[in-house]
């Protein structure tokens, strides 16, 4: 235990970024103590520390192999084979996707693609910026947004036509200021920025909405289409849930005080079995400015003092900082002390429609408030909605909404199934159990003597009920995923720096560079219960075998770190995306583990699929429903300049974009 707390790691050969930093104070047990004694007793049961960090990827499923039978119907490997039938690739450093022999991969609809054929055609850099001909605030509300991120794929029409027809909705992350104003690195100075410049980075936000069709095998085009549209940080919307008349959420502006405007960093996402999407707000802190700083050390901080009330709040948030210089010229991400409501009306689940381009988004505040990476929808037994939600901070927590009935029946009576339900916080106990802990008003510490004077104010701090009701901090929560055939659910967790983490059994490792991922079972499987088991599936690192003794459970040759990305296919492959720092310096990489075929250590098998280019991260992964036609977005290439994918004509700055992936022999995609 004290080996691997205290193995040094060389911090600076990573890529970390702003989430993580905890903002969690929380004093909640973090069963140091008693992760330490398991892990010690392991130690001397396992004969090494690479058996402690491993022992729980064997103990919890290794002997209910009746959890992976899968159900009637399903298409999957005859038993005895593979879920792996590629060959695995190695890792790369080029500046060109790979995938492996028998594949084809290419770009399709990068940032600034028109969505009608009529439509502006890129240009890089802003006029206001001094870029002539460059694209207006006006053109990129007309073009797929900047730094794809989360994307599903709709099916228009049925069999065999709802593979080769259907509507790509995908996330915006964030934008490079740089590569979006001045078509260079350069960021414009923070004094340069015009309305119009702000226009264009909240244009480049949001959501793109694109109907698209295989012409070919592996060749997809936009379709003129009624319903492609942009949603963006300007876009009117609505609240609905249980917050939706909150004065925490009403800024009192004469048009549209009750009403949010905008969605604006959008990470992962969610789909529903309506056929809405789900944009998920993540980082959303760092749009606002009007807090002011203070030195600790040589360090700027963010400084809450005037705030007065309001302060624990934003402080939890971490709001603040003012990152794409918007709120000099946009008032509304300008706060101020007493007026922060603007703040609050973000960091929710946002329903899309995509097949109507005229409906109104919806914000669902029954789903809480958090730096949302995805928000997952798995049906359960009953045809109860189960929404499995993470909040992407060091120390933070892991989330899942259940509808308080069949969604069938609530929405034939006009309720939404996202705004009828309980939210719940996940606590991983260092036994392999786990508790879900509800949030509702009145229960479990939630009272207006601590801060909470209804469900309303629940929901909107979120963070701070959870804090209330001591769950598990987590090694930043990533995206989660439902296996299908075994009702398994995962979570990846990128990784954790973060000098005030403390270890506990479900996060075992100080620091945790490299990320892993962990799963669990709901209580008789039922998505409902209160109760389930987990275990760690895979720690993610140099490998095993390797030199070094990181604790990571997988073999050298499929080293990986930062595990964020993830989505299990219909058959049951676990599809794993990379963000961040990889052993050896590699690029951003795609995975793929096959939870029902491990090795003598209990370990899933682990195949590399896909290398991605200098600077991108590999997120969004999605197939056609015959997983014929794969689709993956590479985000932020060149992170700074160092490259010009995907290189589309003539185009000499790099653009984030989707990739279609086909098998060339037409095969599902991994077999
Ligand atoms: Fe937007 Fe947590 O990645
Ligand atoms: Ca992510
Ligand atoms: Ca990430």
């Amino acid at each position: 235990m004290t080996e691997l707390a205290d193995r040094p790691v060389d911090l600076s050969d990573l890529n970390l970024d702003p989430d993580d930093f905890s903002s969690n104070p929380s004093t909640a047990p973090c069963f140091q103590e008693v992760a330490a004694s398991r892990m010690s007793r392991r130690t001397v049961l396992r004969g090494g520390m690479l058996a402690a960090a491993g022992f729980m990827t064997t103990s919890l499923f290794a002997d209910t192999p009746a959890a992976y039978a899968a159900p009637k119907g399903k298409a999957v490997p005859p038993k005895g084979a593979g879920l792996l039938g590629f060959t695995a690739i190695a890792p790369s450093k080029m500046d060109e996707v790979v995938v492996p022999p028998g594949y084809t991969a290419v770009p399709f609809i990068p940032w600034g693609t028109p969505l009608q054929p009529n439509g502006p055609a890129f240009v890089p850099g802003s006029p206001d910026a001094g870029v002539t001909g460059g694209n207006t605030a006006a053109d990129q509300e007309q073009q797929v947004g900047m730094h794809h991120d989360g994307m599903h794929y709709f099916p228009i029409g049925s069999g065999r036509n709802a593979s080769l027809r259907g509507l790509l909705v995908v996330n915006h992350e964030y934008t490079d200021e740089g590569l979006l104003h001045t078509a260079t690195p350069a960021e414009p100075a923070p004094g340069a920025y015009t309305l119009e410049m702000v226009r264009k980075s909240q244009a480049a936000h949001g959501v793109s909405v694109v109907e698209v069709r295989e012409d070919q095998h592996g060749s997809w085009k936009v379709v003129p289409s009624k319903s492609n549209r942009r949603i963006t940080a300007n876009t009117p919307m609505t609240f609905s849930g249980p917050a939706a008349d909150s004065p925490l959420l009403d800024t009192g502006a004469p048009a549209n005080g009750s009403n949010p405007v905008g969605t604006i960093n959008n990470c992962s996402h969610g789909y529903t079995p309506w056929g809405t999407y789900l944009a998920c707000e993540e980082n959303f802190n760092g749009y606002f400015g009007g807090v002011p700083t203070k030195k600790i050390g040589d360090e700027d901080v963010l400084d809450y003092t005037s705030f007065g009330d309001d302060a624990e709040l934003l402080d939890r948030y971490g709001v603040g900082g003012n990152r794409y210089s918007w709120s000099p010229t946009d008032k509304r991400f300008a706060l101020a002390p007493g007026d922060v409501e603007e703040v609050n009306r973000f960091g929710w689940v946002v329903e899309i429609d995509p097949f109507t381009a005229s409906s109104t988004p919806v914000k669902r505040t029954a789903l809480g408030r958090i730096k949302h990476e995805g928000a997952f929808v798995h049906v359960t037994k009953g045809g109860r909605d189960n929404v499995y939600k993470s909040d992407d901070q060091s120390n933070d927590y892991a989330y899942k909404y259940v509808s308080s009935g069949n969604w069938k029946s609530l929405r034939a009576r006009g309720l939404s199934p996202l705004d009828e339900g309980t939210l719940y916080v996940a606590r991983f106990n260092n036994d392999g159990s786990g508790t879900w802990l509800p949030l509702i008003h009145g229960e479990g510490g939630l009272t207006p003597e601590a801060g909470f004077a209804d469900q309303a104010e629940v929901l909107v701090k979120t963070r701070l009920a959870a804090d209330v009701l001591e769950a598990t901090p987590m090694d930043r929560p990533e995206w989660t995923t439902v296996d299908q055939t075994t009702g398994m659910v995962y979570l990846t967790l990128t990784n954790n720096t973060s000098s005030s983490k403390e270890i506990n059994a479900a996060n075992p490792r100080k620091p945790n560079p490299w990320g892993h991922i962990i799963r669990w079972q709901e209580t008789g499987n039922d998505h409902t219960a209160t109760s389930f088991r987990w275990d760690l599936f895979l720690l993610a690192g140099q490998g095993r075998d390797s030199e070094t003794n990181d604790g990571s459970t997988i073999l050298a040759e499929d080293a990986f770190g930062s595990p964020d990305g993830l989505w299990a296919d219909p058959d049951g492959r676990v599809w794993i995306q990379t963000d961040g720092s990889q052993p050896g310096k590699v690029n951003d990489q795609m995975l793929a583990a096959d939870p029902r075929t491990l090795d003598s250590n209990g370990v899933p098998e682990v195949r590399r699929f896909l290398t991605g280019v200098r600077g991108a991260e590999v997120t969004g992964v999605i197939t056609t429903p015959d997983q014929r036609t794969m689709f993956v977005n590479l985000q932020h290439p060149g992170d700074g300049g160092l490259n010009t994918w995907p290189q589309e004509k003539g185009v000499l700055v790099p653009r984030s974009s989707t990739v279609v992936i086909v098998k060339n022999d037409g095969g599902v995609i991994g077999t």
